[in-house]
């Protein structure tokens, strides 16, 4: 049960890395809407939330299923949505699968379209809202291993923009949030994450971003580690 007093927040990728410390960032203040697959994951962030002071629902749902998304999330009242999950198949273009590919398109790409397809309308009937998008600085920069994972960011760049400029008069804020490297699961075990951002680095830029005054809109935040030569952690 949510408590009308308190804002609610829907996070996608809340089982896990940064999705995971923005859920806990967020839970002294908002109630939860907690989305992944994984059930169990899911559970664990849960609690913690719960212990935090946030009543918090979970949706296990395959974001790459358009039918699981509205049937999760439609007609749900968010005055906050985190659209946060994400998938990278880091590889030179000729040895990337189709199903890589499109897997890519159908998180990075195309669950934005569904997730915020079932929520925004609420947002802009009630006059409030905040859509939040954790984007990358591979949304502006390129590398080699990049062509899908950075073709996704680049369109959540001019995505988040152009749907900023058509829905702030209707009262609602997107930011886009890019971070530079951060050590997630994204990165396959065995990478040297020592130098890279924690989650909670950028759950602290989400959290100042939804949390702004009402009348001001922070729209793009880049967040980078300070001094990546410099590891900030053992191995
Ligand atoms: N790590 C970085 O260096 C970095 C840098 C810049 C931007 N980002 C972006 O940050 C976001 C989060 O990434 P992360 O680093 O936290 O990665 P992560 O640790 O791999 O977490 C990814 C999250 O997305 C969820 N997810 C993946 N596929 C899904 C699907 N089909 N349906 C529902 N949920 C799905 C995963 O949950 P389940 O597996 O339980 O479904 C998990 O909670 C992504 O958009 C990523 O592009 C990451």
């Amino acid at each position: 049960m949510t408590n009308p007093t308190r804002l609610v927040a829907l996070v996608t990728g809340a089982s896990r890395g940064i999705g995971q410390a923005i859920a806990q960032r967020l839970a002294p203040t908002h109630d939860l809407i907690l989305a992944a697959r994984d059930a169990r994951r899911l559970e664990q962030v849960a609690a913690a939330c719960r212990a935090a002071g946030a009543s918090v629902d979970t949706v296990s749902v395959d974001l790459t299923k358009p039918a699981s998304i509205a049937a999760a999330f439609d007609g749900r009242s968010v005055d906050v949505l985190v659209n946060n999950a994400g998938v990278a198949h880091l590889k030179p273009f000729l040895e990337l699968s189709a199903e890589e590919w499109h897997h890519q398109v159908d998180v990075n790409v195309n669950a934005l379209f569904h997730v915020t397809r079932a929520l925004l309308p609420g947002m802009v009937q009630r006059g409030r809202g905040h859509v939040c998008i954790i984007g990358s600085t591979a949304g502006r920069n390129t590398f080699v291993g990049g062509t899908c994972y950075v073709g996704t960011k680049h369109f959540v760049m001019g995505f988040a923009e152009s749907l900023m400029l058509e829905v702030r008069d209707a009262g609602v804020g997107v930011s886009v949030i890019t971070p530079g490297s951060v050590a997630t699961e994204l990165f396959p075990p065995g990478t040297n994450t020592t130098w890279m951002l924690e989650p909670g680095d950028v759950a602290e830029a989400v959290h100042f971003a939804v949390t702004t005054p009402p009348a001001v809109l922070v729209h793009r935040l880049e967040v980078r580690p300070l001094s990546p030569k410099r590891p900030r952690r053992a191995p």
